[in-house]
């Protein structure tokens, strides 16, 4: 199984990972991102259907924040 979240401390609000993975990652007013499915706890598994939208967003992060793990991180 996958997990992700996001590294809000590195994002820098470049957009891409919500572009490529919409129902995966949204963003706070100031434009950082979040695990939409989880309030980016990292804690629900990515569904099945959604883990190539989830390495699309994880190799488009320009600063590495889209964190993804096979196991549960927190
Ligand atoms: Fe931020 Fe990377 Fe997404 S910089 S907006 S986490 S693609």
């Amino acid at each position: 199984p996958y997990f992700t979240w996001i590294n809000k401390e590195t994002c820098i609000a470049c957009g891409v990972c919500g572009a490529s993975a919409p129902a995966l990652f949204d963003y706070d007013e100031e434009g950082i991102a979040f695990g939409l499915r989880d309030d980016n706890k990292g804690d629900a598994e990515v569904p099945s259907n959604l883990i190539e939208d989830l390495l699309d967003a994880h190799e488009g992060c320009p600063t590495e924040s889209v964190r993804v793990y096979e196991n549960k991180q927190k």
